[in-house]
């Protein structure tokens, strides 16, 4: 494409669910076979027993922002990239079904064998950021970068949280993976395969730009002026050839509907009211909320910082209210709340409930496959190309 046409159409970035009139929007409403009922008394004492049927043929992963009726039954807990490391190191189990969204569960297809196979219980658990990069969009960038001499010589990061089809882009194009814990080493790896930190290149940074423009200017020292943000609805991304000739990150205009929504104000009012109180929040918050921060880290990263801090300690956390809510009841010792009163769960993180659960397994008991997550053999092939880069940087293991 050249760079005056406009940018390519996008499918409709946020499915509307439950209009009955398009069946591509009804992801995940409908469930072959029973799903039981959300009152169902009986759901744990089901969910443990085909548990126990399924044996070591089963492995359950579990996000950290899941439910604490689901959590309960995951085999591990993480963060995206602990979860990516441990569907990886999981060779023997047939069935991983993953408590997450989707771009996780698509990651473990990945990392995990032909043999294998990953189990999304509800596939209507998206996540709205990933949702905001659509490929078409990123290869009509791409394009314009060509044809504006920038692409030569810039890198691509995407974060963990983009479809399989971007993270295939970036291992196409030399670049990585990252997550919210390896974002920095993820940034250095790059700027050093473009000519350094301080040159010439550029990072092309999808789709979160909350998380690009604080890894880049808190952790590896740019300036706010080196950080320009591409819009895909709009033509050259909305920028001047000289913004785009002097910018060192360009971010996607990406963000998270739950993260984003964190607020300066809150931070100052949690300051006022509750004494020597310490903030702490994820790295998708804007950049404004994590500068006025005492801690910024992954979900792994906030729970153990908190579980480090002595009893009598008082943390605002700004990140998903499941996980906030189970810091609380584990640290009782400490004052914890939820930095934001106007902030909801994550609603496709919370798709995946209790009913949700005990079908998949239940399903897996019946020798049936519910939901299989099958990433195109192409796409994962390239794609993990940019997963192995991520895993392979130096630093990233995680102290558990
Ligand atoms: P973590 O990698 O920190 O778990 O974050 C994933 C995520 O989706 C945060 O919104
Ligand atoms: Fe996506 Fe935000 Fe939900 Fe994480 S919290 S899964 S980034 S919408």
């Amino acid at each position: 494409m050249t760079t005056d046409t406009a940018p390519a159409s996008a499918p409709l970035p946020l499915l509307v669910l439950g209009q009955g009139t398009d069946l591509r929007t009804e992801r995940g409403v409908e469930c072959p076979g029973d799903l039981p009922a959300p009152s169902d008394p009986d759901l744990v004492e089901r969910a443990r027993a085909a548990k126990a049927a399924l044996g070591d043929r089963v492995f359950v992963l579990g996000h950290h922002y899941q439910r604490s009726e689901v959590i309960q039954f995951a085999d591990v807990t993480g963060d995206s990239f602990k979860l990516a490391r441990e569907a990886a190191a999981r060779p023997d189990a047939p069935y991983i079904v993953f408590c997450g969204v989707h771009f996780m569960a698509e990651s473990a297809d990945i990392l995990t064998s032909d043999e294998q196979t990953v189990i999304l219980p509800d596939l209507a658990a998206g996540c709205s950021m990933a949702d905001m990069a659509a490929i078409a969009q990123v290869e009509d960038a791409w394009e314009q970068l060509e044809a504006a001499g920038i692409a030569q010589r810039t890198i691509p990061v995407t974060y963990m949280n983009s479809s399989a089809a971007i993270k295939a882009f970036t291992g196409r194009h030399g670049g990585t993976v990252c997550t919210s814990s390896n974002a920095r080493t993820a940034l250095e790896w790059a700027f050093d395969e473009v000519g350094g930190v301080v040159g010439e290149g550029k990072v092309l940074f999808l789709p979160d730009q909350h998380l690009g423009r604080n890894t880049a200017v808190r952790e590896l020292g740019l300036s706010l002026d080196d950080c320009v943000v591409w819009d895909p609805h709009r033509p050259n991304g909305g920028l001047t050839p000289e913004q785009l000739a002097g910018a060192r990150m360009i971010l996607w205009r990406g963000h998270c509907s739950v993260h984003g929504r964190f607020t300066v104000d809150a931070v100052e009012t949690a300051r006022r009211e509750i004494p020597g109180v310490k903030v702490i929040v994820h790295p998708e918050c804007q950049y404004e909320v994590v500068q006025l921060a005492d801690e910024v880290g992954s979900t792994e990263k906030i729970i153990q910082t908190i579980a480090a801090a002595p009893d009598g300690t008082a943390w605002v956390v700004g990140t998903e209210l499941n996980l906030v809510k189970r810091l609380a009841e584990q640290f009782p010792g400490q004052r914890i709340a939820f930095l934001e009163k106007n902030v909801c769960y994550c609603s496709t993180m919370n798709r995946i409930d209790l009913p949700h659960l005990v079908w998949a397994l239940e399903s897996l008991v019946d020798r049936r496959v519910v939901n299989p997550i099958t990433v195109d053999p192409q796409v994962a092939a390239d794609a993990r190309i940019a997963l192995d880069r991520m895993l392979a940087l130096p630093g990233t293991t995680h102290k558990d």
